[in-house]
Parts: C-alpha cells; structure tokens; sequence
C-alpha cells in the first residue's frame, strides 16, 4: 500500500472552499484503488491566523511540513492583510525553503467553447509552462534609498545564478525529450543586457546536450503575441520567474481564466515536500458565497498524483474534469453555470467513479 502524507493548507478566502472539494476527490480514488492512500493533515495558517498570531504560521512551520510528502494548498491573502507579507511569510517562504525550483503551470484547453481566440480548439492550445521559481525577478534583492526624499532610488536586482538557471532549463530539456515535444525559451535579451543574454547563453549551452530537442527562443513581447496570435507553436516553455508569472495568466485568460488555472511548486529531487496550488487568490469578492469555481484546485490534484508517479489517476481527473466542462448546468457561474462549490465537487466524484 503506498500513502502519500498530504500536509493542507487551506488558508484564506476560497482557499478552504475549494481545497475542500479536492480532498473529497482524493479520498473517492482512495477508496476506488486498494493501492494508494492519502493521509491528511490541516494546519491552520494564514491571514486570519496573522490577524490572531501577528505571524502567517507558526514559528516551527516549516519543519513541520517537512516531514510531508505534499503540500495541499488554497490560497491566502486577506483585506486588512498587507498582499506582500501573506505572499512573502507563507507562500515564498515554503518555495524558498523546500527548494521547489520549478513551476509547472499547464496551458491546456479543454473545451473550445472556453476560449476567446476565434476558431481556436484544443489541439491549438496545449502546452507546459515552466517557470523558474526560486530566484530571478523574485529573489527580494535590491535596496530602497532616501526613503521619502526627492533623490528616493529604489533597486530591484534579478538574480541569475549559474546553479539556478542552468537546472531550471535543464529539467526543460528533460521534459520535452521525455515527452517528445519541441522547447521554447522565453527571455529578453535584447533589452535586459545581463540577465537574459545569460540566460539565452545556458540554454544554449545545455541544448548542446539534446540534440534531439527542437528548440526555439522568443522575446517575451513577441512570445505574448504569439500565445494569441498562434499558440499552436507553443509544446514546452521554459522561463524566468516574473516572465512565467505574466504569461501564464495569459494562458489563463485563452483556456477559460482562473476557476480552471493550476500550478505544481515542485522540488524534483524530492528533497523536501512539494506544494500544489490553484494559481487564483483568495478571491474576496466571492468568499464564502459558495460559488466559487474548485476545478482549478481539483486539477491540482491531477498534477499531485502526476508527480507521485500515478499517472493513470491523474489523467482519470483531467479527463473528468473535460468531461464536467461540457455540461453547463455542472458547472459554477464564471463558467456560466449555476451550480455550487460542492455541487460541482459532488458531480465530480460521481462522474469519476465512472470513469
Ligand atoms: P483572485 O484570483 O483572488 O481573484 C481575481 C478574480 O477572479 C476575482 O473576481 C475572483 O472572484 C475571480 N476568481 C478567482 N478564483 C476563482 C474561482 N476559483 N472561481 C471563480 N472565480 C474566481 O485575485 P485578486 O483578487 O487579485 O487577489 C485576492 C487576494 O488573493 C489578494 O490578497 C492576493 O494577494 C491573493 N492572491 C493569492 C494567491 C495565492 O495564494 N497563490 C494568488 C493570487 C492572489
Ligand atoms: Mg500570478
């Protein structure tokens, strides 16, 4: 019997309500698969524990974690909350911490009535981003002078480290050989003359060891246009950490936004725990209305059971969630339905014991 021992976070908002429904799905393969279990732990933190605790989690908080093999979470963020001290003190502390260099956000349509590129299907639009997730544009350095002062200069560093860059595009290579698809890099080498000229350089330089690896290298401003324009030409992407971020909002907004958006925080070497996300907030607007869309969350689950090496359950929850899009009436009201969180959850599970 294999258990994975999922710590879960459901945070703030949304956050708890559609990671809700996730567990429910977890717990539906468990008890279709007398293989595979899944043991979980809750834990508390986020805005409303900062409110109470003046801290996003406990000071011990990440060595508890670490004896997990997963991390489940929904979301934080809070009015009343700084937005960068909940990002910084919970999310970018455990990415920092566990090493989960890699971001894997899918950009894959499901249905066609999703997107809103004119005669785009599904075949158009399928493809993976991987996001560099540990330094860049995010590292935090840079310095803030005369505070307040009319000489005030602030400085924002990207930090590209050789160790960080090179493995980043090399678990690229790694994946299009495995997966046998072409590799596109992202950069920005023309303008940003340090930074992303290295980077061009390393990707460069490590293709030399997959030659079988068609590659290609845009522009980050030419590689938005085509993400519209053409997307097709997109298989397997790799990029920075601030260039990931943007353009895999993108791909939400052609493959049906947010309520359908996910994203693995891996560390591959699993050294330490990795974590999976919806790639939406809180979503204050809607908290606790109960309508909030758990497909994104749901197909987080699929990526958790990717990584851990069941890719038949995985592939079982993707298909079913592609199979729950083509009926409205299942679905939350940003996908034009009318259905709630649990609803949706429920329908879910029925549809895979199906499958
Ligand atoms: P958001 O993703 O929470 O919401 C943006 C819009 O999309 C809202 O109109 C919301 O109702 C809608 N939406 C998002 N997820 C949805 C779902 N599952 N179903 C239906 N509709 C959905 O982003 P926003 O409003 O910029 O941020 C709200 C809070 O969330 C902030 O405090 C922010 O810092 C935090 N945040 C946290 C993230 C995380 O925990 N990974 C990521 C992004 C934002
Ligand atoms: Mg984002």
């Amino acid at each position: 019997m294999k258990t994975i021992n999922i710590a879960l976070i459901p945070g703030d908002g949304i956050g708890s309500e559609v990671v809700a429904e996730g567990v429910k799905v977890l717990q539906a393969i468990e008890a279709m698969d007398d293989s595979l279990s899944f043991s979980f732990t809750e834990f508390p933190w986020g805005c409303e524990y900062y409110l109470e605790h003046g801290k996003m989690m406990a000071d011990d908080g990440i060595e508890k974690l670490k004896s997990f093999d997963a991390i489940y979470l929904g979301a934080v963020g809070y009015p009343g909350v700084p937005d960068h001290i909940s990002l910084w003190d919970l999310l970018l502390r455990i990415r920092k911490e566990f090493d989960q260099y890699v971001n894997l956000r899918p950009v894959k349509l499901l249905n066609q009535s999703l997107t809103p590129l004119k005669s785009k299907t599904e075949e158009d639009i399928d493809f993976l981003v991987i996001r560099e997730n540990s330094e860049g544009e995010y590292a935090g350095a840079g310095d803030w002078l005369f505070k307040g002062k009319p000489e005030e200069v602030v400085l924002q560093t990207g930090v590209f480290s050789r160790k960080g860059t090179e493995r980043i595009i090399r678990y690229a290579y790694e994946e299009a050989r495995r997966s046998k698809r072409t590799l596109t890099s992202i950069s920005k080498g023309n303008a940003l003359n340090y930074s992303m000229v290295f980077w061009d350089e390393v990707f460069e330089e490590v293709g030399k060891e997959y030659p079988d690896v068609e590659t290609y290298s845009y522009l980050v401003d030419a590689a938005s246009l085509y993400m519209v324009s053409d997307p097709g030409r997109f298989e397997v992407v790799v990029t920075s950490n601030l260039f990931g971020d943007i353009i895999t909002d993108l791909g939400a907004g052609i493959t049906g936004g947010l309520g359908l958006a996910t994203g693995a925080n891996v560390n591959p070497e699993k050294e330490f725990p990795s974590m999976f996300e919806p790639v939406h907030g809180s979503a204050p607007d809607i908290a606790g209305k109960g309508v909030a869309n758990p497909l994104a969350a749901i197909w987080s689950v699929s990526q958790l059971l990717d990584f851990f090496g069941e890719e038949k359950w995985g592939a079982v929850v993707l298909e079913t969630i592609k199979s729950i899009i083509g009926d409205t009436e299942r679905l939350t009201p940003d996908l034009k339905g009318k259905a709630s969180t649990a609803e949706v959850g429920d329908w879910f599970v029925e549809l895979l014991k199906k499958k």
